[in-house]
């Protein structure tokens, strides 16, 4: 059975200081196409979905897409809930058998937002399931005002939280954000290198799309386990569709533009599971 634990994919990550590609699938095609990627490649990886996909699918449709694909995958897989504040929704996911989450709780104070988090750990344990937890909350690119570090929680309250919540792995503000930035992120990786020595947990890099792979190395070595990429998944999907449709205007055929998306998303894959350095760490 290639579905483990989540935390069982990051432990070995953190311990050979390789990352574990997060992501962001938005329906069928994609979920399989990287699954495809990763399988080929012998890679754990990790799919998440966005609260806005499981919505719009359907909670029980999207595992159930999930229970169709990942299966037969012969490398280790999670299922991750990503950026969730709605309590509801967690708890829906953890029962129906995502394998994490993420506790989006960002918006609320962080005494509150660790008060809720030590209730969400408790509940995904009784599934067997991880948490991811969050203080900071990131932007979209276009929302950068270049003064982010300014405004994160001091080590001391990271390593608090860390510890109060029990949370499986935890996702620091560093100056990146979601979306496509427009010029290369000056990130604080001194910041990731100083929340693992005082943790001991693996960091979730956010904001994966449009980082160098020079920082991807950098961070990864530093403890950043799992590394999210979403934005690039949307434009490989999309952009491959476009281009399809403009080189064929008059070709209402779906299958041919869906073996065009697959192959795109499955090289988007491939280039980020082989960057991150887990081709080939598949232990099952
Ligand atoms: P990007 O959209 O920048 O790849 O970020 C992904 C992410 O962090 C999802 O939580």
């Amino acid at each position: 059975m290639p579905v483990v634990p989540t935390r069982e994919i990051l432990s070995r990550a953190f311990a050979e200081r390789y990352g574990v590609a997060a992501f962001n699938v938005v329906n069928d095609l994609t979920m399989e196409a990287v699954l495809a990627a990763a399988d080929e490649l012998r890679a754990p990886v990790i799919i998440q979905t966005s609260v806005k996909h499981v919505k719009m699918t359907g909670i029980d449709a999207m595992y159930a897409i999930w229970m169709a694909y990942a299966p037969r995958t012969r490398v280790p897989v999670a299922l991750h809930l990503d950026h969730c504040p709605e309590r509801e929704v967690i708890s829906a996911c953890l029962a129906k058998g995502w394998n994490s989450v993420l506790f989006d709780a960002s918006k609320l104070t962080v005494e509150e937002n660790k008060r809720q988090c030590i209730e969400v750990v408790a509940e995904a344990r009784r599934y067997g399931a991880d948490v991811e937890g969050e203080i900071e909350g990131f932007k979209r690119t276009e929302e950068m005002t270049g003064s982010e570090a300014e405004q994160v929680q001091s080590l001391d309250t990271v390593v608090d939280f860390v510890k109060a919540t029990n949370v499986d792995v935890f996702a620091p503000a560093i100056g990146n954000a979601h979306g496509t930035y427009k010029t290369a992120p000056k990130l604080d990786a001194q910041r990731v290198t100083d929340i693992v020595k005082a943790t001991g947990v693996p960091v979730a890099l956010h904001g994966g799309t449009g980082m160098s792979p020079e920082q991807f190395s950098d961070l990864i070595a530093r403890g950043c386990a799992k590394v999210n990429i979403s934005t690039a998944l949307k434009i490989a999907f999309m952009k491959s569709g476009y281009d399809y449709m403009t080189a064929h205007p008059d070709q209402y055929d779906p299958p041919s533009i869906f073996t065009a998306q697959r192959t795109a998303v499955m090289d988007m894959a491939r280039y980020h599971i082989r960057l991150f350095g887990s081709e080939g760490k598949a232990w099952t």
